[in-house]
């Protein structure tokens, strides 16, 4: 097994589930054509996050770490008309290709994309009365990842899925020596998950066009 057969399954998936869509492609190819890195989630793991927030039957979402918006694209249309998704991004570049992407896909008025540090937005959310959110998608910068959680947890209600992506890191994140910041970032966030007795977490690995890597899931607890 190897990264090709991973990407020709992905190709297969895609094939099979999720028919082609016009509006998620152009925001990748926008996105491209602005020089923003290529590290959207996968089709299949965009429609995973949409299934799961489905399943969730979430009213609000908030993300951390926007890129061009194509996560955020998948998550909002699991949305109802009234939902609302909140994404947090640092760079004004991509903020931008972002909203003009959520825009061609016709969900501005449900998708609020704020510009700044998450570290710093994130207490304005919660000065705001935001929240509590039904699912949380991290996705920004993963040597922030920990102290994003105590954040994540204020924006939360029992029940809230909390979802991290790139935890897995082509298994570097079993490396307790690794000197890598953003796997000693997700190996931080995983040891505070399981000392935080306000969550249950599980991780779960993935294989495919983006490589070996994983998602934490964890539910707040009643
Ligand atoms: N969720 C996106 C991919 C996000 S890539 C998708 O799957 O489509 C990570 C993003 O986090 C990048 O756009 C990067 O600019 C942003 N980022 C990095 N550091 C950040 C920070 N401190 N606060 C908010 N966003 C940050
Ligand atoms: C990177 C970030 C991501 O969110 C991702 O899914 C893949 C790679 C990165 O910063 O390299
Ligand atoms: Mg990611």
């Amino acid at each position: 097994m190897n990264q090709n057969t991973w990407a020709a399954v992905d190709g297969y998936i895609s094939e099979q589930f999720i028919p082609s869509d016009a509006v998620l492609e152009a925001a990748l190819e926008a996105s491209a054509a602005a020089g923003l890195p290529p590290i959207s989630v996968s089709p299949a793991q965009g429609k995973m996050l949409m299934l799961l927030a489905q399943l969730q039957g979430a009213q609000s979402i908030l993300e951390m770490g926007t890129l061009g918006g194509y996560s955020t694209i998948w998550l909002a249309r699991a949305l109802p008309k009234e939902g609302r998704l909140v994404t947090l991004e640092a760079e004004p570049k991509h903020v931008e290709v972002a909203r003009n992407n959520i825009a061609l896909a016709g969900l501005s008025n449900l998708v609020d994309v704020r510009l700044g540090k998450a570290i710093e937005t994130l207490p304005l959310l919660v000065k705001e009365g935001l929240g509590p959110f039904d699912f949380i998608f991290i996705d920004a910068d993963k040597p922030g990842y920990p102290s994003y959680l105590p954040w994540a947890l204020k924006l939360s209600r029992p029940g809230t899925l909390i979802i991290a992506d790139n935890i897995v890191r082509n298994g570097a994140v079993a490396d307790a020596a690794s000197k890598d910041a953003n796997v000693q970032g997700v190996r931080r966030f995983n040891e505070l998950l399981a000392a935080e007795p306000k969550v249950s977490t599980t991780m779960i690995q993935t294989v495919g066009v983006k490589g070996y890597d994983g998602f934490t899931m964890s539910i707040v607890q009643g």
